[in-house]
């Protein structure tokens, strides 16, 4: 982690006043003053604010079921930030692993912790995003084999890796993706002539989504762990 950040984890310290006490001279790192904030630091480093040894606050790890007209972002745009409504400390400090459009419902996870969320975000990983869509159009009968071959989106000069498609009705399905490309799931279904008229976000890995529309929770030390491997 940057040494500006292991401060502001540590102490009550925003990140102006960080930068202050880093560029002053006040922090060292095993017995050494360090200047340069953008020095990286792990947790066995002995860090001190002058005399003050610092300990970074645990991770959060959070589970929360957005609601659709909220957006992914830490601040307001067009739509209203959905940490808004979740009265939490240091929400700066927050970031989400795997955005969803203002207008897609459903599992979001929120954390501090950067390693944490590249594992669910790195298509490497291969950790699963399950949606439930709804279509405007029958679903192709060809569907299903198209998405497990992968998909040239527009724009793009890759395949989509391949995906997980279950019909459920004629307009309702459930697809599994491994990757977050930018509106990767109305991109698809836009590349074989349909259109998603709802999305909803279900599961990511092996953690199904068990709040109601608006609420959050911590996840427990066993869903942290469920993600890595
Ligand atoms: N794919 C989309 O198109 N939108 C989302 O919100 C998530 C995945």
């Amino acid at each position: 982690m940057r040494l500006d950040k292991f401060v502001c984890k540590s102490t009550e310290l925003n990140k102006t006043e960080a930068l202050f006490h880093i560029h002053n001279g006040h922090i060292s790192v095993n017995g050494t003053i360090e200047t340069k904030e953008q020095t990286q630091v792990h947790e066995n480093n002995i860090i001190k604010l002058n005399t003050h040894v610092l300990t970074p606050r645990p991770f959060r790890y959070i589970m929360m079921n957005k609601l659709s007209g909220t957006i992914c972002s830490n601040i307001d745009e067009v739509y209203p930030s959905l940490f808004n409504s979740m009265q939490i400390e240091k929400v700066s400090e927050l970031h989400i692993a795997g955005r969803l459009d203002a207008d897609t419902t459903g599992m979001v996870l929120i954390t501090d912790n950067g390693r944490w969320s590249f594992a669910i975000t790195n298509p490497q990983q291969k950790c699963p995003k399950v949606y439930r869509v709804t279509l405007a159009k029958d679903i192709a009968e060809d569907a299903k084999s198209r998405f497990k071959q992968g998909l040239l989106l527009q724009g793009e000069s890759v395949l989509t890796r391949p995906s997980t498609l279950e019909i459920l009705s004629a307009k309702d399905v459930r697809l599994s993706i491994i990757e977050g490309k930018f509106h990767q799931v109305k991109r698809m279904f836009s590349a074989i002539g349909n259109r998603v008229v709802a999305l909803h976000r279900e599961q990511i890995g092996t953690l199904t989504l068990d709040v109601e529309p608006g609420q959050w929770r911590y996840l427990s030390q066993e869903e942290v762990c469920s993600f890595q491997k």
